[in-house]
């Protein structure tokens, strides 16, 4: 054996370039700057998370083989949604045995995805709570003289967040010198809190000055709404939007804290109705062919039926000021569902 192969391994992130394209000619609405879609559904699990947990996966995998070489290494997930993806895409592309417990309820579409990277599926419990209760009793039971588990939580733990930093560094490398020093503004939904997080992070190590970031989140779903009037991080008792993705019961220590502090980067937060991410959904669909979650449309909405949003927080920009949206992704939406959302959009109209 040489020395090199004593060396440990950095192994490739599973997560790939996404394009980034200028819309600004393009929207039903002439903006007030330029306006960049960073097309995160391009990524091979369908969402921005596999930046996240697939950096997870990648630096636990490393860590075990440094300190742990002769153990087999196991993922494991209790998302339902597009983090079990990033997961068990994670685990396809590092050939490791993935196991994900999912409530009862869960989409086919997100069952059949997984089948097809191969990870084991367990159908548990009413609610992801339950769920992932029933997945740490799991991994409480493994043989850890044998076994290393790394478990994927959707979005609270800082590793997800610097792999989620990559999205801002790649933007800042796809505008180059010469336009990066433009970028004002960075628009993304929000959940829990991860791809905020990761953006925050990101702008500030890229040294992005008087920069904004735009969070939005729906008013069915108003955690970090809550969370801010409260001056605490607070737990919602039921959660139930449309922006199923974005049904987090809390948000993190650290996404409190980035928002208070506008020291650096000005952070942002519009409510908007589960409807309008509907409409964002249907008005991406139209535009570009493309589905995308209501977790997705909820940012895109801001360029949609929501521009007034978008004026209040960038209507002072100029011309050849920047401004991103994070087209996050997600596939847990079907062209079926939203024929759907569309009815659901006219029976709201009819209340009106
Ligand atoms: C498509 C999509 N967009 C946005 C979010 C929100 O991300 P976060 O929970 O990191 O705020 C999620 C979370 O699952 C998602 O799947």
């Amino acid at each position: 054996m040489s020395t090199l192969d004593l060396q440990p391994v950095a192994l490739p992130n599973p997560h790939i370039q996404t394009s980034l394209v200028d819309v600004t000619n393009r929207l039903p609405i002439k903006p007030p700057c330029r306006v960049f879609f960073k097309n995160e559904l391009e990524q091979p699990s369908g969402s921005f998370k596999l930046r996240g947990i697939g950096y997870l996966v990648k630096s636990s995998i490393e860590k075990a083989k440094r300190e742990q070489p002769n153990k087999e290494i196991q993922i494991f997930a209790s998302s339902g949604g597009n983090a079990g993806l990033a997961a068990g895409y994670s685990a396809y592309y590092y050939k490791l045995k993935c196991t994900v417990v999912l409530p009862v309820i869960s989409k086919k579409v997100v069952q059949d995805k997984l089948k097809s990277y191969g990870a084991n599926i367990i159908l548990f419990g009413n609610n992801i709570n339950e769920a992932d209760k029933h997945l740490r009793n799991l991994m409480n039971s493994m043989d850890l003289d044998e076994v290393v588990p790394i478990y994927c939580h959707p979005f609270n733990n800082p590793t997800i967040w610097k792999g989620h930093e990559t999205l801002v560094d790649e933007v800042v490398d796809q505008l180059g010198p010469s336009q990066a020093k433009n970028l004002r503004g960075m628009v993304c939904s929000f959940g829990g809190g991860g791809l905020y997080n990761g953006i925050y992070q990101g702008m500030k190590n890229n040294n992005i000055r008087n920069g904004e970031i735009l969070a939005i989140e729906t008013s069915q779903a108003p955690t970090l709404t809550q969370s801010l009037k409260a001056g605490d991080l607070i737990t919602l008792q039921s959660v139930n939007s449309l922006a199923t993705s974005l049904a987090c019961s809390h948000t993190t220590k650290n996404t409190l804290q980035y928002f208070n502090d506008s020291s650096f980067i000005e952070s942002k937060l519009e409510l908007i109705d589960d409807v309008d991410a509907l409409r964002g959904c249907l008005a991406f669909k139209k535009c570009t062919n493309k589905t995308v979650e209501p977790a997705c449309g909820a940012a895109l909405s801001v360029v949609y039926d929501k521009i007034d949003a978008f004026y209040k927080h960038f209507g002072h920009l100029k011309p050849n000021d920047i401004v991103v949206i994070v087209v996050c992704g997600g596939t847990c939406t079907t062209d079926q569902d939203l024929a759907g959302f569309q009815t659901i959009i006219n029976k709201s109209e009819i209340k009106l």
